[in-house]
């Protein structure tokens, strides 16, 4: 019996969706004792949105989904499956997928979400591509979002200066392997990690009770320095590997899209590859870090801009807690 041939998986629609308000690091210096230039210095960001009190994270994601499909001249109807990388689900179940699922209107979908932090979308690309690639579903939808300002501790400097709140969405479909799509994919896990980046609490470890709110443990937890160190060689590591497999040198790749946790992790994947600024998506200085969301709203917004082109490589790069990393490689397959 000869093996199924597979088909090839593209992103043939991108959307995006962010709040309208923008915290800056002004703002944040009337919250706690920093300063814009430190956090310029060492984040490179300079803003970042925020929700309104209440809203979840289904409102941007459903937003940028219906804004990915319409890219793709396509209706809710035609999606056959949804997933949604996020920490910051609407609830713990159902799942924000399904929640997405009804506020679109896609009837047909079904879908889950996937919990990989900053590397979620990454992930969510390689379960969709699979699906795609086999012929069990035609349209899937990838939605990166999350509404980070909920889990944030605005008294810890070390944390509340560096997320955002918003969405980003791509459809995956089959595409003529002519014109390319998603040509390869690469994803490491490393549990040991876990402790240097995490939640404590609102899970069957820590169920919440009065003790763990009054105790902060339902905010981010990050050993800024130690998730640094693993990030900086994380990225940049997966990077160079799936360039290099494929047999690609820095020339040959016209666009980086590293996930937008610290400018100075997404110099040194840049670094790495050799690349030039030119050829770097950075979203961080507007947007800081929305886990999920940046990769899809960084691409999105790289796109916007003509800076990829059908025909074009393009390296998604990604590293978050858990530790997860991992990297994508795309032939650019839409004009
Ligand atoms: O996306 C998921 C993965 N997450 C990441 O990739 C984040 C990785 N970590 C980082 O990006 C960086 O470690 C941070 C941006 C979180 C911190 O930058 P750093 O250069 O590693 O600073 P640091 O933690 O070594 O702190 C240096 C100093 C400390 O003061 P002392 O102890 O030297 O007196 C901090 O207390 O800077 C102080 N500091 C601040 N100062 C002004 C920490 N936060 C702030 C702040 N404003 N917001």
């Amino acid at each position: 019996m000869s093996a199924p041939t597979l088909l090839t998986a593209g992103i043939t629609g991108l959307g995006m969706s962010f709040p309208e308000k923008r915290l800056t690091n002004a703002d944040l210096e009337k919250m706690v004792e920093t300063e814009d230039a430190w956090i310029v210095e060492r984040t490179g960001i300079r803003e970042r949105r925020i929700v309104a009190r209440g809203v979840p994270a289904s409102h941007h994601g459903a937003l940028a989904a219906q804004a990915a499909l319409a890219h793709a001249g396509l209706t809710a109807a035609d999606v056959d499956l949804i997933l949604v990388p996020t920490v910051t689900p609407d609830m713990m179940f159902p799942s924000t997928a399904c929640v997405i699922q009804d506020l679109i209107g896609a009837k047909r979908a079904w879908g889950y979400d996937i919990s990989a932090a900053c590397s979620g979308f990454v992930f969510a690309l390689q379960a969709a591509r699979a699906q795609v690639q086999t012929g069990a579903v035609k349209t899937a939808l990838v939605v990166g979002t999350e509404v980070m300002s909920s889990i944030v501790d605005w008294t810890d400097r070390n944390t509340c200066i560096l997320f955002g709140d918003g969405a980003g969405a791509v459809v995956v479909q089959a595409v003529d392997p002519a014109l390319g799509g998603i040509v390869d994919a690469v994803h490491y896990i490393d549990g040991s990690g876990g402790k240097h980046l995490h939640m404590k609490a609102g899970g069957s470890l820590n169920p919440a009770s009065e003790e763990t709110v009054r105790a902060g443990m339902h905010y981010i937890y990050q050993e800024g320095k130690e998730v640094y160190r693993f990030a900086v060689r994380g990225m940049a590591d997966v990077a160079l590997e799936i360039v290099q497999r494929n047999h690609l040198t820095p020339a040959d790749i016209q666009l980086l899209v590293p996930h937008q946790a610290n400018i100075r992790i997404m110099e040194a994947a840049q670094r790495r590859l050799g690349l030039p600024d030119e050829k770097v998506a950075v979203t961080i200085d507007r947007f800081g870090n929305t886990t999920s969301a940046s990769i899809p709203s960084a691409l999105k917004v790289a796109y916007d801009e003509g800076r990829v082109k059908k025909g074009d490589h393009v390296v998604l790069v990604s590293f978050g807690a858990g530790f997860t990393w991992g990297a994508a490689l795309l032939r650019w397959c839409i004009d």
